[in-house]
């Protein structure tokens, strides 16, 4: 059974108080928190100041995903905020196995997010040090893009690799992720699904979490 982490990105805004409480009723595991700083990805979210808001609702693992450049200079701020795994864009770290050691060195967890186009073999020197492999099966940016379907085939190979390296790595997938393919994401490897406009524009996220849970 995957792990299923919704991404607030797709809550409304003016009222996420109201979604944590969603999420916490929820069967929902961890909350998905997305952080895009318009250099790194062709958008702008929320930051710090939102993080820690929804910390003092949320009643689950905060799972935050940085698309950021220079995400180590953060490190200690996104944990003072309440982030418990924290991931930042193989794409944006120069020295990714410090930028892992200084994540784990403040008590959280690491995690790597890897582009549609970048090779699931550049983490093989680095596996033992990653908690969690965010995959992204969406070019990182916007919610409610279409899932490419490449996705199936990395999922596979890393998978494969963790078990060729013994390492204790989840793989979470992120972007696109509906009832229509969840159940091959997990078929292939993956541990964490992450939902954000499949979740959020439902008529009944609550069910519609419940729905993906029983996947
Ligand atoms: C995309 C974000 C995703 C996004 C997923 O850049 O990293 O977490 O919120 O949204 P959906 O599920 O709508 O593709
Ligand atoms: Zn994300």
């Amino acid at each position: 059974m995957a792990l299923i982490a919704p991404s607030l990105l797709a809550a409304d805004f003016a009222n996420l108080q109201e979604a944590c409480e969603m999420l916490n009723r929820s069967q929902a595991d961890w909350y998905h928190l997305d952080v895009m700083d318009g250099v790194f990805v062709p958008n702008i979210s929320f930051g710090l100041p939102v993080i820690s808001a929804i910390k003092k609702h949320a009643r689950k693992t905060l799972d935050v995903h940085l698309m950021i450049v220079q995400p180590e200079r953060y490190i200690k701020d996104f944990k003072a905020a309440g982030a418990d795994i924290l991931t930042v864009h193989y794409e944006a770290s120069t020295h990714l196995h410090r930028s892992l050691q200084a994540i784990k060195a403040e008590g959280m967890q690491a995690g790597v997010a890897l582009n549609p186009h970048t090779p699931v073999h550049l983490l093989k020197d680095v596996l033992h040090d990653i908690d969690l492999v965010c995959m992204m099966s969406v070019n990182p940016g916007f919610g409610g893009q279409k899932f490419i379907e490449n996705t199936y085939n990395k999922v596979r190979e890393l998978k494969a690799l963790i078990s060729e390296t013994g390492s204790a790595t989840r793989i979470e997938i992120d972007g696109g992720v509906t009832s229509k393919n969840a159940a091959q994401l997990i078929e292939a490897g993956a541990d964490v699904l992450v939902a954000g406009s499949f979740v959020f524009n439902a008529a009944d996220p609550e069910k519609t979490i419940s729905d993906l849970k029983a996947i």
